[in-house]
């Protein structure tokens, strides 16, 4: 039988001054970088997506093998038949992966509201509408904004047990420290007894892990070189696009896989009334892309108030997604 599906949308009220802001702040501080939550505007969006069909860019083949192939494991582990529950994905993107746990659970009659938060009100638009007609009885609550301004809205209008997706290792793009303290915030969030599942790519082969970030085709590139366009339509700026170059780094000591916009020639670009200066092959910083071993994520687990239960893997054990209680 079908159910209505029930939307309701949030608005994003931090508007174009937080942009403006956190952009002109990064570019004036030394070395210069960017957020990269700026990435995803339509165009971004879009970008990547192509991104996760490259080949190079295995992350997304290795976590959709364990939606795909480990379906009723993800859902033991969730505990996602025992009482009702808030499903709640933070960074949901266009829930390639996650719909077919949401299909799975729909199809099995788990008692869930479906609640994807993402920062781009584009993607939430997109996903509501893919997921009504691939899972109509789905019941959906799609939210539009930051993470934690989110979740706080979703304690606001439900107590149910809750069960946090942080996918795709967007935990990697937060520095170490930032992932410790974006850790324990979330619990701080959370009740005793509700579940994370976490998504970590892990250690492997540098060549590997490069290559997955630095596409021959340049679908990496235009990601990053967009964000300078949408700087140049939202903040009437005049980036010369084809003078900054995309550059990408791993370092197997420490696991970071970082991305850099290179300018070309010593040059000044004006935001809004704002003149920011960049010196021939200067670099602004982008994105981490974080990877860990098991070891690692462990401890952060542990270090910041969840229990790890257990992890489920590829069949490369590239990435896991890990399963946290609070406790
Ligand atoms: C790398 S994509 C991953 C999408 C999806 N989780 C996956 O695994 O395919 C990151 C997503 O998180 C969203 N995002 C990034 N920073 C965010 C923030 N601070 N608050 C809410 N959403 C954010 C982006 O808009 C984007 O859709």
């Amino acid at each position: 039988m079908r159910r209505n599906i029930d939307m309701e949308n949030f608005s994003y009220t931090e508007t174009q001054d937080k942009f403006r802001n956190e952009i002109l702040n990064g570019l004036k501080e030394n070395p210069k970088h960017l957020l990269s939550k700026y990435f995803y505007d339509k165009k971004g969006d879009l970008l990547f997506q192509q991104i996760m069909k490259m080949p190079e860019y295995y992350l997304t083949d290795c976590e959709l093998e364990i939606f795909t192939e480990k379906t009723a494991d993800l859902a033991n582990a969730i505990n996602a038949f025992d009482e009702p529950f808030d499903l709640i994905e933070l960074g949901a993107g266009d829930a390639t992966k996650s719909s077919f746990l949401l299909d799975f659970l729909v199809k099995q009659n788990a008692d869930f509201t479906y609640m994807p938060i993402d920062i781009s009100g584009n993607i939430i638009e997109v996903l509501e509408d893919r997921l009504a007609l691939k899972i109509p009885d789905l019941h959906i609550v799609g939210l539009n904004g930051e993470y934690f301004e989110m979740l706080d809205k979703v304690n606001e209008i439900s107590s149910k047990r809750k069960v946090i997706l942080f996918l795709g290792s967007n935990i990697g793009n937060m520095e170490v420290e930032e992932a410790y303290h974006f850790c324990s915030e979330l619990r701080q969030k959370l009740n005793p007894g509700d579940i994370l599942l976490i998504g970590f790519d892990l250690k492997k082969n540098p060549h590997t892990i490069l290559q997955a970030y630095n596409d021959k085709t340049g679908i990496t590139a235009a990601f990053n070189l967009n964000l300078l366009t949408r700087i140049n339509e939202g903040l009437n700026a005049d980036f010369d696009v084809n003078t900054f170059q995309h550059y990408q780094t791993y370092d197997p000591l420490t696991g970071a896989c970082r991305s850099y916009l290179i300018s070309l020639k010593d040059q000044m670009v004006t935001i809004e009334n704002e003149k920011i200066q960049f010196k021939e092959n200067e670099a602004v910083y982008m994105e981490i892309s974080q990877k860990y071993s098991l070891d690692e994520i462990n401890v952060m687990a542990a270090k910041n108030g969840f229990e790890p239960l257990r992890e489920i893997s590829d069949s490369k054990k590239w990435f896991i997604d890990a399963i946290w209680e609070v406790v």
